[in-house]
């Protein structure tokens, strides 16, 4: 049975910056939302997500099944399986709810299964960085999507413009892709970070560095990791690696080295001259 054409009713439980973005995407696509739930109705959150959405009724998480084919759980990660509790005695027979988490699979659902075995449960995490509704909501359009659970959680992402897939079975599979989306999000960011501190003690502005990190993941992307590589390591330059790490503030060398050696890596080569200015400490 096709559950999720034509538009279905949501809840969303949990009104912060990916909830919001996801239920948006879905209203904009003639699903209806039926209620917002957060910590209170009252609470910032609530409020803002409510108008947002159509000026959705508050109700509290115990209530939030009710009448809704689908609830989203939006909290964050450590609250999803209690509040997925608390919820499970409200849901419709058949209701779908699903969560949006990267670390977690569907044992966090485990509760409301033991509870509630008329209903099905689903994970769709957005393979996006979601900063606001506002600017989620159309970073959603062509984002890719981890979805696990019944077929409905794909088709779920598609309305809402994702490009669903699913992750391979295995017990470490999901923890490793949760830790590849915070390398590709998280460490670039604090990459970007050493590369503004750097910057400043040149006396060069950051946005003197953008044109560079923006081509970069260009070549990265259109070339791929090993080809896009340039800069003294991949030439082999030992020389400009030592003056780097001699020049460096000593609380910003160990970065630099880390990013050094996984350069090393990834050229494949052995260069014993590199490989040990790298290991050594400097005072
Ligand atoms: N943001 C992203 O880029 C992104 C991307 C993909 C997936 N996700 C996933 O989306 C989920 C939410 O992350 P987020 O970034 O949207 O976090 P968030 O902006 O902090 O939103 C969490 C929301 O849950 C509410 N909340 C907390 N405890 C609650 C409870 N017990 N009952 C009801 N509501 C509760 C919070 O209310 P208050 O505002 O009152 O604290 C807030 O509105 C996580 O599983 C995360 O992994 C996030």
């Amino acid at each position: 049975m096709d559950h999720i054409t034509p538009p279905r009713a949501l809840t969303l439980v949990g009104p912060g910056r990916a909830g919001t973005s996801v239920a948006l995407a879905l209203l904009r696509q003639g699903w209806s939302v039926r209620a917002v739930a957060g910590r209170s109705a009252d609470a910032p959150s609530t409020r803002r997500a409510a108008a947002l959405l159509g000026d959705a009724p508050a109700v509290t998480a115990g209530a939030a099944g009710k009448d809704s084919d689908v609830v989203i759980v939006a909290t964050p990660d450590q609250a999803i399986a209690a509040v997925a509790r608390a919820l499970s005695g409200s849901l419709e027979p058949d209701a779908l709810v699903v969560h949006l988490s990267g670390a977690a699979g569907l044992e966090v659902f485990d509760g409301v299964r033991a509870a509630r075995p008329d209903v099905r449960v689903g994970a769709m995490h957005p393979l996006q960085s979601l900063p606001s509704a506002e600017i989620g909501v159309d970073r959603l359009e062509g984002a890719w999507c981890a979805v696990d659970g019944p077929p409905d959680v794909a088709r779920m992402a598609e309305v809402a413009g994702m490009r669903p897939f699913t992750l391979r079975a295995g017990a470490d599979a999901r923890t490793v892709y949760h830790a590849a989306a915070c390398v590709a999000s998280n460490h670039l960011v604090a990459l970007l970070a050493q590369v503004d501190r750097l910057a400043a003690l040149a006396g060069v502005p950051f946005d003197a560095f953008v044109p560079l990190v923006r081509s970069t993941v260009a070549n990265a992307v259109e070339l791929g990791p090993a080809a896009a590589l340039t800069g003294p390591v991949a030439r082999g330059d030992v020389a400009t690696v030592a003056a780097h790490l001699a020049a460096l503030p000593a609380d910003e060398r160990d970065s630099y080295r880390f990013g050094a050696s996984e350069a090393l890596r990834l050229t494949a080569r052995h260069d014993a001259e590199l490989e040990s200015l790298l290991l050594r400490v400097l005072a």
